[in-house]
């Protein structure tokens, strides 16, 4: 099956201080989402950044020829209703959440749909992938977690792949078009195996933040996954 490949660097190991320059920088690195990772303290033990910061960025979000580069937001909140929308008004483009962080996941599904917004389910390494039996036909996108949320530069683990195996045959089931994301410990050196198992889409923070030349990480990682 040919399969398009997409690279989604994580804003969360940007320098926060320089981060309209950091979406250009990578963006003419050759990136083809932009993920931005939202944490509320609650959900997970840490805090960063909420829907201004995602308006202000949003016109700094465009290749050199003026075209779109999608915002992938990825909410770890909760609750999810409120912030989903702000964030859609916001100028995301795709909007993940954690089922387990909302009381009603058909509804937070709806809600997001309504506002003209990709939806994707997230995954934790421990959750199991059971609410996709109801819901599957009402997502674009699953993601899956290899790390536990909440922080850049942590390490792969492995019990990620054979999850990954999973939704991919749930998804290939389904017959639509639902992209299999996954974040988490991802690098140069493990992107092959991850896509191996049947991913589609690589979110990368400090392996491509965390380097000097943005654009030799990216390259370095489509030739991983040719
Ligand atoms: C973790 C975030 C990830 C994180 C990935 O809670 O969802 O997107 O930034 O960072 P790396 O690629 O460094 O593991
Ligand atoms: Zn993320």
């Amino acid at each position: 099956m040919a399969m398009t490949f997409r690279i989604a660097p994580s804003l969360l190991s940007a320098d926060f201080a320089r981060l309209g320059e950091e979406v250009k920088n990578v963006i003419a690195a050759g990136s083809d989402w932009i993920h931005f990772d939202v944490m509320d303290n609650h959900y997970v033990p840490n805090l960063t950044f909420g829907p201004m910061i995602c308006s202000a960025l949003k016109p700094h979000a465009l290749t050199a020829a003026g075209v779109a580069v999608p915002i992938d937001v990825h909410l770890m909140v909760q609750p999810v209703d409120a912030l989903a929308l702000a964030f859609a008004d916001a100028g995301a483009d795709l909007i993940s959440f954690h089922p387990d962080a909302s009381g009603h996941v058909h509804r937070s599904i709806q809600v997001i749909k309504a506002k003209g917004c990709q939806v994707g389910l997230a995954f934790n390494p421990a959750e199991p992938l059971d609410v996709l039996d109801w819901v599957i036909d009402d997502i674009d996108m699953v993601l899956i977690m290899s790390v536990n949320p909440g922080f850049g530069g942590q390490s792969f683990i492995d019990s990620a792949l054979r999850k990954i195996e999973d939704v991919r045959r749930r998804i290939t089931a389904s017959g639509k078009d639902i992209r299999l994301e996954v974040d988490g410990g991802i690098k140069v050196d493990n992107i092959r195996r991850v896509a191996d198992a049947g991913a589609d889409t690589f979110v990368a923070g400090s392996a491509i933040f965390g380097k000097p030349n943005y654009k030799a990480v990216v390259d370095a990682m489509r030739a991983a996954l040719l």
